[in-house]
């Protein structure tokens, strides 16, 4: 088969990793990056967003099926510019993809749904925001922008003078584009990741994986696109996860679909095991980044083949996932990311090679044999272990092999898992 994925993270490079297990799979990349080309994928430069390029690939290369990576493009609706012109694409439509795009639109479906999620309220006007920050009790309090802000647009205020200046950024200067906010209920637990693949009302879990999204060790400091991913989760027992799979996907999928939203692709639930039970703290349209770097090499079954019988509304028997050990990944981002990335070399390519783990990459370019960052995220490396001590010793071993100068990573992925 011939497949195009959409994207250029390291979340894309583990689909094509995938997806090249079969094969007779030839598969593309666009635009992707050039660190993915030392696995053997294509990368063609046709920007995420530029539709018409990228549909008139698929057409002149017959291409079978495109897969969509990131959440902006399915939000533009790539997937119904892509139907348009009778070519099979995998990912929700653009009104299925609001469950990404709009908080306000997935916190009304899960309130019809009955699933347990922070309680919150929404605002376009600053006046109205201020005026009821200064009846809230409980702090800290968390201050969502509704729309998508590359994962920058959630902040968790310790105050009612922060709330105040985070609101006032948001509706007065419109940082992120912000027209309305979420503020929501602060909730304490471990958070996990579940991801499924949907096909309208039917829908197929994964195994469960943690993303460490803080940039220093222990958790702490900013956000980021996330520092690490381990799967499966240890912290969290079975008996949670078809909990979740019950009470929390099922009736969201049965939602959608009584709602008239025909879903397909992959959704993907950020949950949180607070003492009050599991609430969900957002849902997003897309497979989970890096949490898909971790998942994908524990799947035994044939992506491409899963993904054309979803495309074809077929029912799938069964989907083998490893069983035992896990896999832990670790990513180097650039030095002063999330905040302020410094850009610079990230050593010779031979270096890459030669690593005898699995490499995911994410902003990395080539010039002649040279590695060079232009991003936050650079790449991730990850082991599969019997535990996490042994993972991280593998992984931790080949990162000081790697020109440290322009690189930065944590050192404590997995602590939650010990
Ligand atoms: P989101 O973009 O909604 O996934 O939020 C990013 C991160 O912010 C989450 O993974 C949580 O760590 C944190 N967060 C979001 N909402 C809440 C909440 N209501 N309570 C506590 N932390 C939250
Ligand atoms: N790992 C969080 C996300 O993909 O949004």
């Amino acid at each position: 088969m011939k497949i195009l994925v959409v994207g250029s993270g390291a979340r894309e490079d583990a689909i094509c990793q995938a997806l090249q297990k079969n094969s007779q799979n030839v598969v593309f990349c666009a635009p992707g990056n050039d660190g993915m080309k030392l696995s053997g994928i294509k990368t063609i430069s046709i920007e995420e967003n530029d539709f018409e390029r990228m549909a008139n690939f698929a057409q002149t290369n017959s291409i079978d099926y495109t897969v969509v990576g990131p959440e902006e493009p399915l939000v533009n609706g790539i997937v119904d510019f892509f139907k348009r012109q009778n070519l099979k694409i995998f990912g929700p439509n653009q009104q299925a993809a609001q469950v990404e795009g709009s908080k306000t639109f997935t916190k009304r479906l899960m309130a019809d749904a009955g699933i347990p999620t922070a309680q919150y309220q929404e605002f376009t006007k600053l006046e109205d925001a201020l005026n009821y920050l200064k009846i809230v009790s409980d702090f800290p309090i968390v201050i969502k922008a509704d729309g998508l802000a590359a994962g920058k647009g959630v902040f968790i205020a310790p105050d009612l003078v922060a709330a105040a200046e985070v609101v006032t950024d948001l509706l007065a200067e419109h940082k992120f584009n912000t027209r309305r906010v979420v503020i929501e209920e602060y909730l304490e637990g471990e958070e996990f990741s579940l991801m499924v693949f949907v096909d309208h009302k039917r829908f197929y879990p994964m195994p469960l994986a943690q993303d460490y999204k803080k940039i220093l060790d222990g958790d702490l400091g900013p956000n980021t696109g996330g520092m690490g991913a381990v799967c499966p989760v240890a912290n969290i027992s079975k008996n949670i996860e078809q909990e979740a799979i019950e009470n929390v996907l099922k009736p969201f999928v049965t939602e959608l679909y009584d709602q008239g939203i025909k879903y397909t692709g992959i959704l993907y639930a950020g949950l949180i095991l607070t003492k009050k039970g599991i609430k969900v703290i957002e849902f997003n349209a897309r497979f989970g980044d890096p949490e898909t770097e971790v998942v994908l090499p524990r799947l035994q079954s044939d992506l491409s083949e899963i993904i054309e019988q979803i495309l074809c509304h077929k029912k799938i028997k069964k989907i083998d996932w490893q069983i035992g050990g896990l896999n832990l990944g670790v990513f180097a981002v650039s030095k002063g990311y999330p905040i302020k990335p410094v850009f610079g070399s990230l050593g010779d390519r031979d270096t890459f090679k030669k690593c005898s783990l699995m490499i995911n990459y994410a902003s990395v370019r080539r010039e002649q044999q040279q590695l060079y960052s232009h991003g936050g995220r650079l790449y991730l490396i990850q082991a599969q272990a019997e535990t996490v001590e042994d993972a991280q010793t593998k992984v931790y071993q080949e990162l000081e092999k790697m020109d440290q100068t322009n690189i930065f990573y944590r050192r404590d992925i997995g602590k939650n898992s010990i």
